[in-house]
């Protein structure tokens, strides 16, 4: 059991989560996938509490990608009924840890009442500073990276913006994480090495983690020690081991 007692002050300022295995950690004990779906939000309240405790700034999670609107329609129902009840639920645990609620993703394509609850949320939130708490829901990097490209060709096209001067930093204020640092450590569970559509521009230069625990499994303990993992790591960006002193 790692505990964070163990940690060093080296934390990651941005983690990412694939929240992955909920269906074989269902099909396991012999019950309905939704059943793992429900389970795997108490993963979310374990996770959110323990980043919350060792100074994590920004917490994201893969909620729903752009290809889970394809999974049997029952099971996206549920989803997005689990989605607001949850969102329900939490809102006070959220308010009183000074944890403010943010999202990523095509929102518009969730439906009314989940986004009705999202807002209220994220409006009870706005002030919040501990840490920032983000959804990827109905996220998928590469239409993200589409509707950059879409945004900004508009502005070339307006004269707003020429186009030498599109760097990293224009990308950046066009994405849906526009108010996010890059990530500095991504994991997944269920023990699927992929990205699966996730993040794939802030990634660039994150350390990745993948453990074979299912996501309904995931622990506090899970947690603190794939930050120890983290922790272990040297992260160079391209640069020499020498010169990073
Ligand atoms: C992750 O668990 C939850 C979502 C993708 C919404 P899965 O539902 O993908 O579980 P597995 O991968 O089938 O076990
Ligand atoms: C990725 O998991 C999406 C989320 C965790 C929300 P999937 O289970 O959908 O990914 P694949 O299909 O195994 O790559
Ligand atoms: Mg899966």
């Amino acid at each position: 059991m790692t505990t964070k007692e163990q940690l060093n002050d080296n934390i990651p300022q941005h983690l990412a989560i694939i929240m992955d295995g909920n269906g074989r950690w269902a099909k396991k004990k012999g019950l309905f996938r939704v059943a793992g779906h429900e389970s795997g939000t108490k993963s979310v309240r374990e996770v959110v509490e323990g980043c919350a405790e060792i100074g994590v700034k920004y917490l994201t999670l893969y909620a729903f990608s752009t290809e889970n609107w394809n999974r049997p329609k029952l099971e996206v129902q549920t989803l997005m009924k689990l989605l607001v009840s949850s969102l329900k639920k939490e809102l006070k645990t959220l308010h009183e840890n000074n944890i403010k609620l943010a999202t990523i993703g095509n929102i518009e394509a969730l439906p009314q009442k989940a986004q009705k609850e999202l807002n209220e949320v994220i409006e009870k939130t706005k002030d919040n500073t501990h840490m920032t708490l983000t959804l990827a829901l109905s996220y998928g990097s590469r239409e993200e990276l589409i509707k950059t490209i879409q945004n900004i060709s508009i502005k070339v096209k307006n004269d707003l913006l020429s186009p030498h001067l599109i760097n990293e930093a224009v990308i950046n204020e066009h994405l849906y994480t526009k108010n996010l640092p890059d990530v500095d450590f991504l994991i997944r569970t269920s023990g699927e090495e992929r990205i699966s559509n996730f993040l794939l521009w802030q990634i660039a230069y994150a350390e990745l983690y993948f453990t074979e625990i299912l996501w309904p499994d995931f622990r506090k303990s899970d947690l603190f020690e794939a930050i120890l993992n983290y922790q272990k790591r040297e992260r160079r960006f391209g640069k020499t081991s020498e010169q990073l002193g």
